[in-house]
């Protein structure tokens, strides 16, 4: 069975792209079939994954615009061990162009269905935004993993995210799931950190992970190797606490299909 994860958040900088390319790698590692798609204009789960996104000749722009199949753009990373569709500034243009096109809303469900069940996992690396391309990827996802920051206005955005979840089911994707709450970039000694991850779990009790990924430089320099820092330097904390994250997916799904 194929799990479709959107990683999303509409602020920016919460860590979207870092889990987004490590847990591709430690789903990899862990012998899993994943394909990572870039759905961010920036590009940077592309770089992250060693593709030079300034040389593509075909993107996630062209799959979702129709103009060449998912399985054209598609791209092997040596460096993250998984399958990637990657994703450059043509893709700021979409949001405009896709208005225009019919099923806007489900142009990547369907051009990831031929696809998908070569995969294991298909992560979704969402942009800062809860636009169209956000959209698509809600459509076609079964659940939504959220990277976030213990900061004060983090709860804030959430319930933003919380309702768009809640259209895209009435409209769109009756079943799609809050697949879990991620708490990066964490600090335990900041006791600020320590009361809004308390105000999580009190809200979204085990939709919080128990991993916790702390904030680690490796993790930041990774990029500029393009590769997964769970591959560029697997003993990090950063590294582990990603590693330890594909462990709980694996174990929450093997939970959920032994029930
Ligand atoms: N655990 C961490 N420790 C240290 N630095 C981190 C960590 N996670 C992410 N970073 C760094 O923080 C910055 C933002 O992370 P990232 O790009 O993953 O966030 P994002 O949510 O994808 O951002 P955007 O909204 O722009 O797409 C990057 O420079 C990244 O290297
Ligand atoms: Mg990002």
């Amino acid at each position: 069975m194929t799990r479709i994860l959107a990683i999303t958040n509409q602020k920016g900088g919460v860590g979207k792209t870092t889990t987004s390319v490590n847990l591709a790698a430690g789903l990899a590692q862990a012998g899993m079939r994943v394909l990572l798609v870039d759905l961010d204009p920036q590009g940077n789960a592309t770089m992250g994954s060693g593709i030079d996104k300034r040389t593509l000749s075909e993107s996630i722009y062209q799959v979702l615009l129709g103009l060449c199949t998912a399985e054209a753009a598609r791209l092997r990373s040596q460096a993250g061990g998984y399958d990637h569709i990657p994703a450059n500034r043509d893709l700021a243009g979409a949001e405009v162009e896709l208005v225009e096109l019919q099923h806007r809303e489900t142009r990547l469900k369907s051009a990831l269905a031929p696809l998908a069940d070569q995969y294991d996992y298909i992560l979704l690396d969402c942009p800062p935004s809860l636009n169209m391309l956000t959209v698509n990827g809600l459509a076609v996802a079964h659940a939504v993993m959220i990277p976030m920051q213990c900061e004060y206005y983090a709860l804030e955005g959430l319930s933003d995210l919380v309702n768009t979840i809640k259209k895209v089911r009435q409209h769109l994707n009756p079943g799609l799931e809050i697949e879990g709450l991620l708490r990066t970039m964490y600090d335990p000694r900041n006791m600020l950190a320590q009361q809004v991850s308390a105000q999580l779990q009190a809200h979204f009790g085990d939709k919080v992970y128990t991993t916790v990924i702390p904030r680690n430089v490796r993790l930041a320099e990774a990029p500029s190797y393009g590769a997964p820092a769970v591959n560029f330097d697997a003993g990090c904390k950063g590294s582990q606490a990603y590693i330890a994250l594909a462990g709980e997916i694996l174990a929450r799904s093997g939970a959920a299909a032994a029930s």
